[in-house]
């Protein structure tokens, strides 16, 4: 018999039944019925308010999408993941990011372990490094102070620490500059490194696995610049240091273990920015700002154990996407930061959203016969404004969006950051109400359904609520869509053909015909080295 799917169950054919009545519903007349509607759809959690007004909703799609949620098994779902429990089944093995923040009085047990006890240590030998380099103890081959930190890494080991020191850098002290260096081309690492000077730089290589080409690519580029300007392989250890779940790996490298600060198998890449992936962060912010995300972040798991399902943040954020998606039919998600700081968000969670949800197997291995992961992009919303929002207000397409506003300047010019203000509520509400009129090109069709998220500062209290918030938002949709989202062996297959060409490249004069036409044909002009 052919496994059921969630699309055949009574919750999902009764959201059906309400799309259909709701499809035609227009969000400016849903506020013109209830002036309270902001009230009814919004929730404060600490320093970030969660505005879902703008959504095509009434309170009984809410209770129709909560019953979807519990049809699913969500709250037992939830205690499962926040105990440990192996939920990631195709690898066997918990996803434990929310143990990285838990205070050092909590217990997780893995495999009858205490594993908070081991982040707490990791966490301690983060700060005694950061103090020392920070405080001037940990110095470089020439006996000069540490000033510059260099991050390599790839994915979750690159986007995490690099989209939350862009988004905090109005608090950074003058101590130590930050840099990242992900990119396979090389790019990046001539780009940078000729500006750094190797006495007094320090390189964080970030790999889970410290095996991925790009990052260890570049960690070796590295380490020949380091070794050709110090003269002597053995500074090594003083200038660069690791993060990784494979501490065997790192020493191969040539690290000494104190050099390396662990990780485990249990923290997804692009859930990792909580562990000691974290270490640019904190080296760059000072390890309070690392503690005080983590603080966030830790609120916003305990919001999402203890609410009710139809006052927790992240399962509406989970149900409002599939609502919009699956019911309503929109395609997409878009990311619209108001704050150039933030301009790292939307790469961050195209990865996180992205590689979690975009899987089309159940976990019952049956084929899927509904939409999962959105597409999600985005961009700063007042440069987005100039770039692609115009099809966003009059294309055959829309997509969803969120709007993150920081109430507070960050240090701008207050004056001027009225504009930003002004700009994204004037386009979140321009998306919901349209505009009418006799001209074809001028108007305008609204009902463009958007959530808001209010901050009062960009913190890293703050951010770590935001973060945490879409986290848990991924995993409330992966459970309704009952598909794994801490795997991700989409990505296997690309790299296990880029190891094939690669030896192509590097042991053939000419390649030999083993591929298709077009693979070939690239493949011969790149050999010629001309078209
Ligand atoms: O290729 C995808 C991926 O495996 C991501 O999931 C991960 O964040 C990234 O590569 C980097 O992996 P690592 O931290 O092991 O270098």
């Amino acid at each position: 018999m052919a496994s059921q799917l969630v699309t055949d169950s009574g919750a999902w054919q009764e959201l059906q039944g309400h799309a259909s009545e709701m499809g035609g519903q227009q969000l400016r007349d849903l506020f013109d019925q209830d002036p309270d509607r902001f009230d009814l759809f919004s929730i404060q959690l600490d320093g970030v308010l969660f505005d879902y007004s703008k959504q095509r909703i009434k309170p009984e799609t809410i209770d129709k999408l909560v019953a979807l949620a519990n049809q699913q098994d969500l709250p037992e779902k939830i205690r499962q993941l926040l105990r440990g429990e192996p939920l990631n089944s195709t690898e066997e093995r918990a996803a434990l990011h929310t143990a990285l923040r838990s205070h050092s009085d909590e217990s997780v047990e893995v495999g009858g372990h205490n594993v908070v006890d081991d982040v707490h240590a990791v966490r301690s030998q983060m700060g005694d490094f950061v103090e020392r380099v920070r405080g001037g103890q940990w110095r470089g081959f020439t006996g000069r102070k540490i000033t510059d930190v260099v991050n390599i890494g790839v994915g979750g080991s690159d986007l995490g620490p690099k989209m939350v020191c862009r988004a905090l850098r109005s608090q950074a002290d003058e101590v130590i500059d930050i840099h990242f260096i992900s990119s396979i081309d090389g790019a990046h690492a001539a780009d940078i490194l000729p500006r750094l000077d190797p006495e007094t730089t320090l390189f964080v290589v970030s790999s889970k696995t410290f095996t991925t080409a790009d990052t260890m690519s570049n960690a070796a580029a590295a380490r020949v610049w380091m070794t050709l300007a110090a003269g002597d392989v053995k500074v090594i250890p003083r200038h660069f240091v690791a993060a990784t779940a494979d501490s065997a790996e790192a020493e191969a490298w040539g690290l000494p273990a104190e050099n390396i600060f662990p990780f485990w198998e249990w923290v997804g890449g692009r859930y990792s920015m909580w562990s000691s992936i974290g270490l640019p962060i904190a080296l760059y912010l000072g390890m309070e700002a690392f503690e005080e995300l983590l603080e966030g972040a830790w609120l916003a798991d305990r919001h999402f154990e203890s609410e009710p399902l139809e006052r927790n943040i992240p399962v509406l954020m989970g149900l409002i996407g599939v609502w919009n998606s699956n019911f309503l039919g929109m395609a997409g998600h878009v990311v619209l930061p108001y704050a150039a700081h933030l301009n790292h968000l939307s790469s961050y969670l195209e990865q996180l959203e992205m590689e979690s949800l975009g899987k089309s197997v159940t976990l019952d291995g049956a084929r899927v016969n509904y939409d999962t992961g959105p597409i999600v992009w985005g961009g700063v919303g007042s440069n987005a404004q100039h770039a692609f929002y115009q099809l966003l207000h009059q294309g055959t397409r829309s997509a969803p969006m969120d709007f993150i506003l920081p109430i507070d300047p960050a240090g701008a010019d207050a004056d001027q950051y009225q504009l930003t203000i002004a700009n994204c509520l004037a386009q979140s509400r321009a998306f919901m109400v349209g505009q009418e009129g006799e001209d074809p090109y001028h108007r305008h069709e609204g009902n463009r359904p958007s959530t808001t998220f209010l901050l009062d500062a960009l913190t890293p209290r703050n951010l770590g609520t935001l973060v945490a918030l879409y986290e848990h938002k991924v995993f409330v949709q992966s459970v309704i869509w009952e598909i794994n989202p801490f795997d991700q062996f989409g990505v296997e297959l690309g790299k296990r053909v880029a190891d094939q060409v690669h030896q192509e490249l590097l042991n053939h004069d000419s390649p030999p015909e083993r591929y298709d036409s077009s693979t070939n044909g690239l493949l011969n002009r790149i050999q010629r080295r001309t078209l």
